[in-house]
């Protein structure tokens, strides 16, 4: 872990990271985030939380999200994180987010936010129909991360611009207040094959759990023969796979499913081709 820590800040080294209660997870939320929790457990302080006012920002049966909170909280020790080594706990149980992200919206800037490509694609053409709290989501995000003064957050590619708002944010407050290192320049840990992975019908969309389409991912609560017939349906293209990565380059759906091998064997896209070249997917 590389050491963020302003000259100043004499906090600890901290993690802290969340997930959703919006659905069932998928493989992506599982490569890209709960792994690298468990990696980290035995390294660093570690507080994982199940975000439910996140979730909130789009509509939510009340009794499904009680239910589902307890599910994501449920995946992650079914993961591995250990509770004897990281806190697990429920946002809405600490109302101290939501009062930093008050905080937090009046040192965030408006041309900020309206930056935030996330907003964008989760609105398309409905902006005006939006919640609030769906454009604000990055600022109750920030003060999730740094009510805690974490210093590194594992999160999935999705998150990066996110996660520079949160430096944006404490390098603001820390200015504004002339407090310098009150708050840390909080490091987003996103690297590996598995911080992108793409839907199984479109190479170019994140695998999502609001995709209306079940075929798009792969559920953590998929048997063995879903996943294996979600993954012979999963779109190809008509080439054999090449034996160097540079050859994927606009290939979307061969890279997504390189990059799943890649992750899921704990080797690299570069270890995949050279194993696979010249195959076509029915024996990939
Ligand atoms: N496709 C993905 N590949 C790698 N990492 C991913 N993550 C999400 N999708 C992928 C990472 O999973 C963690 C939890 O995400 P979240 O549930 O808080 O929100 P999200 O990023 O909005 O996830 P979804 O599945 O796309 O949910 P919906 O459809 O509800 O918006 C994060 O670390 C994220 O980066």
């Amino acid at each position: 872990m590389t050491d963020v820590r302003p000259a100043v800040y004499s906090g600890p080294q901290r993690v802290f990271s969340g997930v959703q209660p919006s659905g069932d997870l998928h493989l992506g939320n599982y490569l890209g985030a709960l792994v690298k929790f468990v990696a980290m457990q035995d390294d660093a302080e570690c507080l994982y939380c199940v975000v439910d006012q996140h979730a909130i920002t789009q509509w939510q049966e009340p009794a499904k999200l009680t239910a589902q909170t307890r599910e994501i909280a449920a995946a992650y020790l079914a993961a591995g994180v250990d509770p004897a080594k990281a806190i697990i706990f429920p946002q809405s149980a600490v109302p101290q987010h939501t009062e930093l992200a008050w905080i937090f919206q009046c040192v965030a800037r408006v041309g900020w936010l309206d930056r935030m490509t996330q907003f964008k694609d989760k609105v398309g053409k409905n902006k005006e129909r939006a919640s609030v709290g769906l454009y604000t989501y990055p600022v109750l995000q920030a003060a999730d991360i740094l009510l805690y003064k974490a210093t590194h957050v594992p999160v999935g590619e999705d998150q990066k611009q996110h996660l520079e708002l949160t430096r944006d944010i404490a390098a603001k407050f820390n200015h504004d207040f002339d407090r310098p290192g009150f708050f840390p320049l909080t490091e987003a840990l996103i690297e590996g094959p598995g911080a992108r992975i793409m839907s199984l019908r479109d190479g170019s969309a994140k695998m999502s759990k609001s995709d209306p389409s079940d075929q798009s991912r792969i559920n953590l609560t998929d048997d063995a023969d879903t996943i294996a017939s979600k993954i012979r349906r999963a779109k190809t293209d008509p080439a054999p796979l090449p034996d160097h990565i540079e050859a994927l380059a606009d290939r979307p759906e061969a890279t997504n499913l390189v990059g799943m091998l890649a992750a899921m064997t704990g080797t690299n896209p570069a270890s995949v081709l050279a194993e696979f070249a010249g195959s076509g997917f029915g024996p990939f």
